[in-house]
């Protein structure tokens, strides 16, 4: 099998890395991948935000199986495009991408379908109507700029100071661009986030192992939400009986949904999710895999993956359970300095070469750029290490005995990924100490 990766990021790494243990696999390109993904994938450069370069690098190519991560190119129709010219996709067509492409579509969708979520306050395009709003809402309240943004586009606040800032930068700034000019504002809900992710052929659902991301710049959960500076994948996130509620009242309404809606969903679909103690509930779809998620979850694979994508691709998951290690996995990112606001980037990455890699120990390349056997910063989040155990704790250790090698110029990273969140604030005391 040829297979083609789009996009250049971690999560792109990650699945590069895994599709290589695949059997069947004989050549995998990445278009445009990273100076990382250059030492496992051949790297086509290409412009992720031009469906035209892309649509035509399919043609030139001919893979059999196109696996499209990230959203840009699922939400301009990438995936109509090349399904209508033959190829077999993963990733689902532009008008199923809405529900991660518009956070008002994707409430309308929940709301269609009954699905549990925060409860909504309302839709704001103009600026004095959504301040004049702040009068009527509960705190915590959550701000959300209506489209991509990266992860950087939700406020989660109590302080009707820091409400009024934000919609003036969405609204009135343009800090966002088109995609904060309309603004939606929900209540803010307490409890454990879960990322959820699954693999559907539209009619089936294969989960992945659960995940849990850190969303926040600094330890503790303090400071502008990211892309996210980590995640651990572990079992006990995800107890027997909360999987099955998760099921019922998430996933296969959401699968029924789709196709009452008229829309064949082929790809992964990421449910981000609050476990309150009302249950769980959905605080925001992705139409692909998560990020820094991907990087834990492919630790514990234990199937073939390219083997999996393509029956999905072809609509026919039928009979197929997905196997997983056991064990525990972790990813630890580092990030360059002034990310998530303003990153540094330029700056040479040293120490790569003293972490010997292995099947349980790995570094997936975010934002870097190979030239002449060196590493430079091109990007907010750098790169991340990724380690196996048998619990967290020890998946934890492997990747912080090794981050601790990488340097670059003002590069940081989170010391608390893994810790669970009782425990979050001794590890901030811990790292205090360092
Ligand atoms: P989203 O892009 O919608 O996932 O939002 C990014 C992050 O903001 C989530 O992962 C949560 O940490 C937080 N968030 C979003 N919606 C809510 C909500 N209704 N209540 C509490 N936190 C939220
Ligand atoms: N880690 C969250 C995301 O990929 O959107």
């Amino acid at each position: 099998m040829k297979i083609l990766v789009i996009g250049g990021g971690g999560r792109e790494h990650a699945l590069v890395w895994r599709l290589r243990r695949s059997t069947g696999v004989e050549k995998i390109w990445c278009a445009p991948g990273n100076g990382g993904i250059a030492n496992a994938a051949e790297c086509i450069p290409i412009n992720i935000s031009s469906l035209i370069e892309m649509v035509n690098i399919v043609e030139r190519l001919h893979p059999d199986l196109t696996v499209i991560g990230p959203e840009l190119p699922l939400v301009l129709g990438l995936a109509d495009e090349l399904r209508s010219r033959g190829f077999a996709v993963v990733g689902p067509g532009k008008e199923a991408a809405r529900l991660e492409g518009s956070k008002v579509y994707a409430k309308e969708f929940l709301a269609r379908h009954a699905i549990p979520t925060a409860k909504m306050y309302g839709v704001f395009e103009d600026v004095t109507a959504a301040r004049a709003a702040l009068d009527r809402v509960g705190w915590p309240l959550v701000i959300k700029a209506d489209g991509l943004c990266a992860g950087k586009g939700v406020l989660v606040t109590s302080s009707r100071a820091e409400a009024e800032e934000f919609i003036e930068r969405a609204m009135v700034r343009g800090e966002f661009g088109e995609a904060g000019r309309r603004i939606l504002l929900e209540e803010g809900l307490a409890g454990q986030e879960l990322s959820y992710i699954v693999l559907t052929d539209g009619k089936r659902v294969i989960p992945m192992a659960p995940a849990r991301d850190y969303k926040r710049a600094f330890d503790g959960g303090l400071g502008p939400n990211t892309g996210g500076m980590g995640a651990y994948s572990d079992d006990n996130l995800l107890p027997a009986e909360l999987e099955e509620r998760i099921n019922r009242d998430v996933v296969q309404p959401t699968i029924s949904g789709l196709a009452a809606d008229g829309l064949d969903y082929r790809g992964f679909l990421y449910f981000g999710l609050m476990i309150t103690a009302d249950g769980p509930k959905v605080l925001e779809y992705n139409c692909r895999l998560g990020d820094p998620e991907t990087q834990a979850i492919v630790l514990r694979m234990d199937f073939d993956l390219a083997e999996f994508l393509m029956a999905a691709a072809m609509g026919d998951l039928r009979s197929r359970t997905a196997k997983w290690k056991s064990a525990a996995s972790c990813y630890v990112v580092l990030a360059a300095g002034g990310y998530p606001e303003k990153p540094r980037i330029g700056a040479e990455i040293l120490g790569l070469d003293r972490i010997r890699e292995s099947e349980g120990l790995v570094v997936f390349h975010s934002g870097t750029l190979r030239e002449n056997d060196k590493y430079y910063v091109c990007g907010g989040r750098i790169l991340g290490v990724g380690g196996s155990g048998v619990s967290v704790r020890e998946a934890r250790r492997l990747c912080y005995d090794n981050i601790s090698n990488i340097a670059s110029a003002g590069c940081r990273f989170r010391r608390d990924i893994g810790v669970a969140p009782e425990a979050v604030l001794s590890a901030t005391a811990e790292s205090r100490r360092d």
